[in-house]
Parts: C-alpha cells; sequence; structure tokens
C-alpha cells in the first residue's frame, strides 16, 4: 500500500482493505491500522517520521506566518507540525482516531489543533475558511467511486486567493488501477477548475522506494 508495496506490509493492508469494502467501508481500515501499531511506525507503510521533503522544500520558498492552514489526513503528524513551525495556524485531523492519538503523544507541546474528522463530513462552517490546505495522499487513499465527492470535498474549503497543495502519486490511464493506492489521473485533478483553482506549479518527485512511480507535489491558487 502507498510508498511501500513492495514491503511486507502490503499483504496485511491488502486483506484489511479488502475485509472493510466487503461492507462498503472506505476508511474502517485506517484506524485498525494505526491501533494494531502500537506505536510503532514500522507498521504504517506511509509513515516518514518527518515532513514530506517536497512540503520542506516548498517552504522554503514562501512565508506562512499567522495563515490558518489545513493538514488533511494527518497521520503522524510531521506535515502539521513543519507548517506550525514555519508560523501558520494550523488545523490537522484525520478520520482515524488512533492517529490523532498517536499525533498528540508525539507532540503534546504542538500548536497544532489536533481532530478526529471525515473528510466528507465536516462542519458546514469549514467551507472557504483556510488560506493554505495541504494534503498528502489521503485522495490516492480512497477508491475511484468517491473520488469526486473527495475532490469536492477538498475543494470547498480553501478562500478565495488561498493555496492548495496535493503530492501523490499520478497514473495516465483513464482505468481503474489495482490499489489502493489509487493514484490520480489527470481528469480526477482537472475536477478542481470548477471550483476555480489554477495550477501554479508542479514539482515531480520519486521516492527512493518506489522510482518507477509517478509522483508529484502539486501547487493551485484558488481564484474565486
Ligand atoms: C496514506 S495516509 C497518508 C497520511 C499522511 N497524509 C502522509 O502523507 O503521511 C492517508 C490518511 O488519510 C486518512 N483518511 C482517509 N480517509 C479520510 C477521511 N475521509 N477523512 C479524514 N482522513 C482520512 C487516513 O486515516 C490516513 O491517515
Amino acid at each position: 500500500m502507498q510508498d511501500d508495496k513492495i514491503n511486507p506490509l502490503s499483504q496485511k493492508v491488502d486483506d484489511l482493505v479488502s475485509d472493510h469494502q466487503q461492507t462498503d467501508d472506505h476508511t474502517g481500515w485506517f484506524d485498525v491500522l494505526y491501533r494494531n501499531a502500537s506505536g510503532n511506525p514500522e507498521q504504517i507503510p506511509w509513515a516518514r517520521m518527518q515532513p514530506h521533503p517536497c512540503l520542506k522544500n516548498w517552504l522554503e520558498t514562501v512565508e506562512i506566518i499567522n495563515k490558518k492552514a489545513l493538514v488533511i489526513g494527518c497521520g503522524l503528524g510531521d506535515d502539521s507540525e513543519i507548517l506550525a513551525q514555519k508560523g501558520a495556524k494550523v488545523t490537522a485531523f484525520d478520520i482515524a482516531p488512533s492517529s490523532i492519538e498517536w499525533c498528540k503523544k508525539r507532540f503534546p507541546n504542538s500548536s497544532v489543533d489536533y481532530l478526529v474528522a471525515d473528510l466528507l463530513k465536516l462542519a458546514p462552517s469549514w467551507k472557504n475558511s483556510f488560506d493554505l490546505i495541504f494534503e498528502s495522499r489521503t485522495i490516492q487513499a480512497l477508491p475511484l467511486k468517491i473520488r469526486a465527492e473527495v475532490i469536492e470535498a477538498i475543494a470547498t474549503l480553501l478562500k478565495p486567493r488561498g493555496t492548495l497543495l496535493i503530492v501523490t502519486h499520478l497514473r495516465e490511464t483513464k482505468d481503474s488501477p489495482d490499489g489502493p493506492p489509487w493514484p490520480v489521473s489527470e481528469e480526477e485533478l482537472s475536477q478542481l477548475s470548477n471550483y476555480g483553482y489554477e495550477e501554479i506549479a508542479r514539482t515531480p518527485y520519486i521516492s527512493p522506494n518506489l522510482p518507477s512511480i509517478q509522483q508529484a507535489l502539486i501547487e493551485y491558487q484558488r481564484n474565486l
């Protein structure tokens, strides 16, 4: 799964995913995985225990002091923490209560507001309210059948003139990939233009673990 499809955790993740999919539950397996890891990040395939390198590089080029930032599907919290260290007022949420518990344990003195929440069931008051949104590998962790809903949920959270950063695996075909992860296509990303998003920059990324997979950090600005 994710950046480590080739490691021995893959089978465990695939089994968990297929168990949950039998009841059309696309997200329940995340909490089971975090809980069963019992604090060992080696049991979380996507855990890096450091911010994403593309986010680190991007942050060298911008000023985000006092920006209202949101991290979607924050996992173990490293990306949220670097945004807070750079001066943003950060809210970070994840659907898995065990991941949020883990973040709070790792960063007890953090200024980040860590919350358990479902991207698809956020309070309407969150809409159009963030200056900066960071989403890393959450879209691709959810199946294609709910992709349009997921992208819409993300798109409506940003203020006009705000910045959205997406880190994702990319796929070139319309065909449904064998996942998870389910890499994102250009056609799916183009849905963002319906909400006033314009692509500003795209930085390709090669993971040392998965050199053959196309990945990128994509920066968007919302124009309306
Ligand atoms: C592949 S992990 C990536 C975690 C982190 N963003 C990273 O890059 O290390 C996907 C994360 O999204 C969370 N997630 C999945 N569906 C979600 C939803 N509907 N709402 C909020 N979080 C969700 C999962 O619990 C998991 O922590």
